[in-house]
């Protein structure tokens, strides 16, 4: 394995490995790097001292520079692995949002929301507005925004979130469900309102709302305003209950503009549909 690896490692020729016990530090050094599991500085350790004394670098420097890679390195492996369990269907960021395709945002509260304040302090953010205005790509944008400062982020349509909230229900398992939910820091809900709700599924909708209250932060995308919540969680009583607890602390973003898909299908010179209506199930 490693150990064998590091016994058979013929030392570079910095001038540290040709003094007295140099040898011996050498293997050492890099035994100990893979029991630390320090495996990127360990794998650039060599060329990186050559080059450092040669360019007459002091060890402070060449140890903040192997330490730096390490820390980059599992910063960003630890990213893509939140990235992976994120359950985003795409990657969007902030940078490719074209604010002023939509004057409708105001970009101060972009800007704010970016700082990631209403993930600190377990605030919601609902994007409001017809389809194609970049509800999702915003929910999305800022979900990985939390994941690169270190936040666990999940996302979840509002369809599948009741499916997997009533097969938890089904087997019993609702509350470990609810429990594991309740954790993310930051949770998506996308696409509320395109699929009305049933009453078990509102039901459970509201339970998580609650669960979730003061604890997370939860995005939820809409492409129906408020007032219509009622038809879309089939129950005036639980939507009006759900709602507010959702806009306690929280930011609403309401998007009024043309389809970005659209607004490109035009500029590409293609044909644009008539809008599309909302298929209702
Ligand atoms: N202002 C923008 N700048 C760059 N890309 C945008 C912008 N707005 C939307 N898009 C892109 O247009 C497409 C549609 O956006 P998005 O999926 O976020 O819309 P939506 O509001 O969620 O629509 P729907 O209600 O149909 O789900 C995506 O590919 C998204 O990246
Ligand atoms: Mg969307």
């Amino acid at each position: 394995m490693s150990e064998s690896k590091n016994d058979t490692k013929a030392p570079p020729s910095p001038k540290s490995t040709k003094s007295p016990g140099g040898h011996l530090a050498y293997q050492r050094l890099h035994a100990n790097m893979t029991t630390l599991k320090l495996g990127v500085a360990e794998s650039i350790v060599d060329s990186y001292l050559e080059s450092s004394a040669a360019e007459g670098k002091s060890t402070v420097e060449a140890l903040d520079y192997l330490l730096d890679q390490e820390v980059k390195s599992r910063n960003s492996a630890s990213i893509e692995t939140r990235l992976k369990l994120s359950g985003f269907p795409v990657r969007k960021t902030l940078e490719d949002f074209d604010l002023s395709a939509q004057p409708s945002i105001d970009t101060k509260v972009v800007q704010e929301l970016r700082t990631l304040r209403f993930v600190h302090n377990t605030e919601n953010v609902i994007f409001l507005g017809p389809p194609g205005v970049g509800k999702t790509h915003l929910a999305i944008a800022l979900g990985m925004e939390a994941i690169r400062a270190g936040f666990m982020a999940y996302y979840l349509s509002a369809a599948q979130l009741v499916e997997d909230l009533k097969k938890a229900a089904q087997q019993d398992r609702l509350d470990v469900k609810l429990r594991s939910l309740g954790r993310y820091p930051l949770l998506i809900l996308d696409e509320i309102g395109y699929l009305p709700m049933d009453r078990v599924g509102a039901h459970l909708f509201f339970r998580l709302v609650s669960h979730r209250y003061e604890k997370g932060s939860t995005i939820f995308t809409s492409n129906k305003p408020y007032s219509e919540w009622g038809e879309v969680l089939g129950d005036t009583v639980i939507a009006a209950a759900t709602l507010d607890r959702i806009l306690h602390h929280s930011t609403t973003v309401n998007i009024k503009g043309e389809s970005y898909r659209l607004m490109s299908r035009r500029k590409a010179g293609l044909p644009t549909p008539s809008p599309v209506i909302p298929v209702e199930a």
